[in-house]
């Protein structure tokens, strides 16, 4: 079937349904909930949807264990929910994209409690070794969220690799028969409607022969033997050519370590397997590999991937833009400013809303949610967040403790939706939520924004209408201006006689105003600015001001 690319005049908004919204009062988001604020979503101009993961699921990763792929979870309102979701959003003219989460199911699926019994034909599903014969684990890899990647089961007598959470054992990709499983997986949400997926760490699936031991990579040990293996790029042409290429789909790959000459293999336009990837040197300005190794925020660091990923992928592949998602904490807490929040929040939002490729806004960065920050470990529910704060040096106090998770977890970005000043934030007419909500929510909110015109929430209006309405954001040329300024992002994108400029303070003190050679600000019309009263040749702290020359 001939692609007809749509997806490069989209907006795309991420749910992370448990905490969206309540629509049936039990304290956790679901699908009720969604449909209650579709309208919401199509004012805000965002025209697709991508849901984290539905599917049914004991939660040991939010819903990244799952335990039936073609299924609705019954605490998200099950099928007929979803289907009144899908239908709903395309009426609005919203794609809907689905989580696909196949290098590790829940143990709790099927397939694994058949495999590890030996039933056939799940006996090869997923990747079992015994001990090695010293009686150490297969091999020295470790998992990104709990210590090892090997757990022994004592139902086989064996050991399961599971690159995540011990609740989530790796599938044996190399086995046919999963991979058949996978594109029923596939065509069964595609011929209900759906637009496509979002590929989680698809980069993993295929493993190097014989697992070997790792000596080099010092930050999850075992990387470089299963990240970008190597059958990956058959599998994803065999994913290709027997399911995506039947349909008019969009397909993300969210892809760990990933340059922009690596990711040509895999979203060139000539020959590649996939749209688009979802890459993370964008959320490494400030940390180095993971949030939880931290560094000071460097906007050159930042440009400098922004502006790789337009250079390097322009005429060939396509980006996917963002700066937020369920798995790092809040933007402006990291590279904004909470003090110069409301100002930091909307330059945050003209850096990247300009740049060529698909953007993606997660949910609650729309109205400039902030890092949420707990008293106590039990109120966190991420299994990475928990692992690594009882793992901790026992010489850390524990305000320290708490501080390093307020700026590493990925809860402080999970926390639920704002929408009014209402108690729980009006997520919930429980009395508990399912997470604590933020008890800024009385100052930051979505029922206050929509009602101010200068808020976080109506400038980023403002962008996805303007940004819909020049082709030059589309099409045009990326040029950046004064890369090493530590303070200041500045670019234009030109197409023909349509010329942007886009500048963008990261400074909490006024500072020059820089103007690129050739452009004069007096011919241009300022279409886009987060001050009421500009000042001639300075630039106030954290604006931003978008100019548009015809
Ligand atoms: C990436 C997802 O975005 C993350 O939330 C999840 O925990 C891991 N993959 C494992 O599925």
């Amino acid at each position: 079937m001939e692609r007809t690319r749509w997806y490069k005049d989209k907006v795309f908004y991420q749910i992370w349904p448990r905490s969206f919204k309540d629509g049936n009062g039990d304290g956790i988001g679901d699908l009720l909930g969604v449909y209650e604020k579709l309208d919401y979503l199509k004012e805000l101009g965002v025209n697709g949807i991508w849901f984290s993961p539905i599917y049914p699921s004991p939660g040991a990763d939010c819903g990244y264990d799952i335990a039936d792929y073609m299924d609705i979870a019954p605490e998200f309102g099950g099928m007929e929910a979803f289907r009144a979701v899908l239908e709903g959003a395309h009426e609005r003219g919203m794609k809907v994209l689905m989580d696909l989460v196949v290098n590790h199911t829940s143990d709790e699926h099927e397939w694994f409690q058949k495999s590890r019994q030996r039933i056939d034909p799940y006996t090869d599903y997923y990747i079992w070794r015994p001990a090695k014969p010293d009686g150490s684990l297969p091999n020295n890899w470790d998992s990104n969220f709990e210590g090892k990647a090997w757990t022994y089961d004592e139902v086989r007598g064996e050991y399961y690799l599971h690159l995540f959470a011990i609740k989530q054992p790796d599938l044996n990709m190399d086995n046919h028969l999963v991979r058949e499983e996978v594109k029923k997986i596939m065509r069964f949400w595609l011929d209900m409607g759906v637009d496509g997926f979002r590929e989680d760490v698809i980069t993993y699936i295929s493993k190097k022969e014989g697992l070997p031991d790792d000596h080099l990579f010092p930050i999850y040990k075992g990387m470089p033997n299963y990240n970008h293996g190597p059958h990956i790029h058959e599998y994803l042409a065999e994913f290709k050519a027997d399911v995506w290429d039947h349909y008019d789909i969009f397909t993300v790959a969210e892809a760990p370590l990933v340059s922009p000459e690596l990711a040509l293999k895999y979203i060139a336009e000539e020959g590649g397997q996939i749209d688009s990837m979802i890459q993370f040197q964008c959320e490494c300005a400030d940390c180095l590999f993971t949030d939880y190794i931290p560094m000071p925020f460097s906007l050159v660091r930042m440009k400098k991937a922004f502006s790789d990923w337009q250079h390097k992928l322009r005429g060939k592949a396509w980006n996917v833009l963002y700066i937020e998602n369920h798995d790092h904490p809040r933007i402006i807490s990291r590279y904004g400013s909470e003090k110069f929040w409301k100002e930091s929040g909307k330059t945050l939002a003209a850096s990247y809303l300009f740049l060529q490729g698909t953007p993606f806004i997660y949910q609650g960065q729309e109205i400039g949610m902030l890092n949420w920050k707990p008293r106590s470990i039990e109120a966190y529910r991420d299994v990475q967040s928990i692992y690594n704060y009882h793992h901790w040096s026992p010489k850390l106090t524990e305000e320290q403790k708490l501080r390093k998770l307020w700026r590493s977890s990925r809860d402080s970005a999970r926390t639920p939706v704002q929408w009014d000043n209402s108690p729980n934030a009006g997520f919930t007419d429980a009395e508990t939520p399912w997470m604590d909500v933020n008890e800024n929510y009385h100052e930051i909110n979505v029922a206050q924004q929509l009602a101010d015109p200068d808020s976080i929430l109506n400038f980023y209006k403002k962008a996805i209408g303007l940004r819909k309405s020049l082709k030059s954001v589309r099409y045009g040329k990326y040029i950046e201006h004064f890369p090493l300024s530590p303070t200041l992002y500045c670019y234009t994108r030109e197409l023909k006689c349509e010329k942007l400029l886009v500048l963008c303070s990261y400074s909490d003190k006024p500072q020059n105003l820089k103007v690129p050679k050739g452009y004069d600000l007096s011919k241009g019309s300022l279409v886009l600015q987060n001050y009421a009263s500009p000042l001639p040749g300075i630039l106030q702290p954290y604006e931003c001001r978008v100019y548009l020359f015809k």
